[in-house]
């Protein structure tokens, strides 16, 4: 019953408040005495649990058999085996090619890192295990009908949760020293604050010590879409400034627990992609009375500040991390030479990499064009914020899968920005994959699961240099995630046929090459991270869309190498000073 009055509650927006006094697994909660209407009072107060939360909210999970942690078993031989050579032009070249001469001119330094990266709820499972509060990610694929296109969960995943082990013996025994994870901050702090539970920070302690021991550097990113449960019940996750304290705090205890072992940082996740979720679907979350439109904005605010916070009390703790930002975007190419296009051309920089990159790197404010759409509507930053934003990311750290044609909306840009309700409004400008012939894609197409993404590589030399000359990042551009979903790779049912990715291959072969094209043009990269270091859960596209360079079994849990593994690493092999 008193669930049941509190469920009302909490669905009706109630202001609920985190007692400060509480261990796991339970919280206090009261609910404060005025709805969202203002007109009845209801007062309660119950304790909460973790698993009330998953209760109330989530429901049943399912849970694999495999449900300790593993050691890894050893990885056979005939895994490591490269595969049969393909017909690529002369240079550059691959494993795939190994017999045929490199350009001599091309070098990755020796201090260049090249690993993989995944992220907590894509891979993890074990999503109740040793305290997990849920997280928005539990009720998305849970509750909402069709969010996720074929009713995927992260429940299992790919059991990462027990498997890090092997996950990380098998990368070291193919050649990749660099593993790039996230944090669930619902395992690390079940109610997003508030009490702090030790079985999970003892099992990063694990992950990243095992990462140690097998010579991979460990790179860890805190948030990584998987916003505490009832953080977003309570103030409404990142449209509200509560989450900024809340953020830092978090930051404090995994920056004190392991910044002697990891240097390698990164704040946030691709905030263009998760401020943009925001409307949430109604009724699951709690109700919000800003604007829909203006809702990625005030995320993308919060976002700013909180990691600011972050940012400078992970420096107070120890001032050699590297901390950074880990944003995403792609390169743009105007689909004319008209004066339109090339005005619709800065307005996408300014939307997309300048919303975050303009304020860490340039001024600690806005970009010109996005600062009068959200001035409107945000307070202005102070000067003193501005001042706390400016400089805050070490590396430009950035998600860059592909390039895009962009175009002013066609009714023309002024048309757009002085009409609220056009469809393109406020960013008013368009994007198209197709050449201006209307005719040729601008690149070889990935799955249709994912048609924001093509294989553009032949841009990143610009995009790099772009990004350099712009941005100037202090200690250099690393491409934090890059990769390709093989086309219908989920239709395939034999092992060997899903095993040669030869679009996938490619794109990596393509891409470092464009990357050590820009090297040798003086553009300052210093690392690259392959997503992603095995098939997972692709969030609204399910297990359909394959990403891995390495296949996973679903049904037993068992991994094996796909050609792009051998790809990726000979490219290394091949020009990195050694
Ligand atoms: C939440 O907002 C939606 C639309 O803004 C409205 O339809 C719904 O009734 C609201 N729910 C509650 C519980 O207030
Ligand atoms: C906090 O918890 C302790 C131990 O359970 C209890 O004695 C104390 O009264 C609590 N304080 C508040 C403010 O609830
Ligand atoms: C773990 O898996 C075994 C079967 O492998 C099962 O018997 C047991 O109940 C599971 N434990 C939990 C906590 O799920
Ligand atoms: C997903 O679940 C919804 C609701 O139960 C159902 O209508 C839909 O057909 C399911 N989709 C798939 C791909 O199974
Ligand atoms: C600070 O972090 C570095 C890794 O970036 C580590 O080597 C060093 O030991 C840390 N300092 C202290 C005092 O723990
Ligand atoms: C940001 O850092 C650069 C060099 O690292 C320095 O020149 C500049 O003054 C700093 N800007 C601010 C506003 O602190
Ligand atoms: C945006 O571009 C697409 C083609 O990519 C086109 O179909 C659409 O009409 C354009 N929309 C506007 C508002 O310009
Ligand atoms: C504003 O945009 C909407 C949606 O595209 C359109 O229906 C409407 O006609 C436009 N209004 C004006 C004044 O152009
Ligand atoms: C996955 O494992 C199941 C169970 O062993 C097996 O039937 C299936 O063929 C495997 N799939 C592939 C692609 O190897
Ligand atoms: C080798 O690389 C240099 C520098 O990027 C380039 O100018 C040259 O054309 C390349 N040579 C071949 C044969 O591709």
């Amino acid at each position: 019953m008193a669930f049941k009055l509190l469920f009302a509650l909490l669905l009706a927006g109630s202001h609920l408040v985190a007692s400060q006094n509480s261990t796991v697994p339970s919280s206090t909660i009261a609910a404060a005495s005025q709805t969202s209407s203002g007109s009845i009072s209801f007062v309660t107060s119950v304790e909460l649990s973790v698993d009330d939360l998953w209760d109330l909210y989530v429901g049943p999970v399912s849970t694999f058999s495999i449900n300790t942690t593993v050691e890894p078993t050893p990885i056979p031989s005939s895994s490591l085996i490269p595969p049969p050579t393909l017909y690529y032009p002369p240079l550059p070249t691959g494993q795939q090619v190994p017999l045929q001469s490199r350009n001599e001119s091309w070098k990755f330094p020796k201090d260049f890192w090249y690993g993989v990266a995944g992220a907590a709820y894509q891979i993890e499972g074990a999503v109740k295990a040793e305290g997990r509060g849920p997280s928005v990610w539990d009720v998305l694929t849970h509750r909402v009908t069709n969010y996720v296109r074929t009713n995927d969960t992260g429940d299992i995943a790919d059991n990462n949760y027990y498997q890090y082990k092997e996950d990380i013996a098998r990368i070291a025994a193919i050649g990749i020293k660099t593993y790039s994870f996230s944090l669930s901050w619902s395992r690390i702090l079940p109610f997003g604050s508030g009490p702090v539970n030790e079985q999970a920070l003892r099992h990063y302690d694990d992950l990243i010590d095992t990462c140690l021991q097998y010579g991979v550097t460990p790179m860890v990113t805190l948030y990584h879409w998987d916003t505490p449960l009832f953080l977003q019940n309570l103030y409404g996750g990142w449209l509200s400034p509560r989450i900024i304290p809340d953020f830092t705090e978090y930051a404090r205890v995994v920056f004190t627990r392991w910044h002697s072992k990891v240097h390698y940082w990164f704040t946030v996740n691709e905030p263009i992609v998760f401020c943009n979720f925001y409307p949430l679907p109604t009724n699951y979350f709690k109700n919000t009375s800003i604007p829909k439109k203006q809702q990625p904005y005030f995320c993308g605010h919060h976002v700013l500040l909180s990691h600011a916070a972050a940012y400078h009390l992970g420096k107070g703790i120890n001032s050699s991390l590297s901390i950074s930002f880990k944003t995403n975007g792609g390169y743009k190419i105007p689909l004319t030479d008209s004066e339109s296009d090339a005005e619709a051309v800065q307005r996408a920089w300014d939307f997309q990499e300048g919303w975050f990159a303009h304020p860490t790197f340039l001024t600690g404010d806005y970009p010109p064009r996005l600062k009068e759409y959200v001035e409107t509507f945000l307070t202005p930053f102070t000067e003193e914020q501005k001042g706390q934003i400016v400089n805050t990311s070490d590396i430009f750290a950035h998600d860059a899968y592909t390039s895009d044609f962009i175009m002013a909306p066609d009714t023309g840009i002024d048309a757009c920005l002085s009409n609220t309700t056009h469809d393109l409004y406020p960013a008013c400008y368009n994007t198209t994959k197709v050449y201006s012939n209307g005719y040729w894609a601008i690149g070889p197409a990935s799955d249709p699961g994912s048609p924001w993404l093509n294989k553009a590589t032949d841009w990143v030399p610009a995009f790099l240099r772009y990004m350099q000359d712009t941005w100037k990042p202090r200690d250099g551009i690393a491409i934090a995630e890059f990769g390709i979903s093989e086309p219908y790779e989920s239709l395939r049912s034999s092992l060997a046929s899903i095993l040669l990715d030869p679009v996938r291959s490619s794109y990596y072969r393509d891409y470092l090459s464009a990357i050590l094209i820009a090297l040798s043009e003086g553009v300052n990269v210093v690392g690259t991270l392959a997503w992603s270091i095995y098939d997972n859960l692709e969030w609204s596209q399910g297990y359909s869309v394959k990403f891995g360079i390495q296949y996973v079994n679903l049904t037993t849990q068992e991994r094996y190498f796909k050609a792009s593994a051998f790809e990726y690493v000979n490219m290394f092999n091949i020009y990195q000073e050694k």
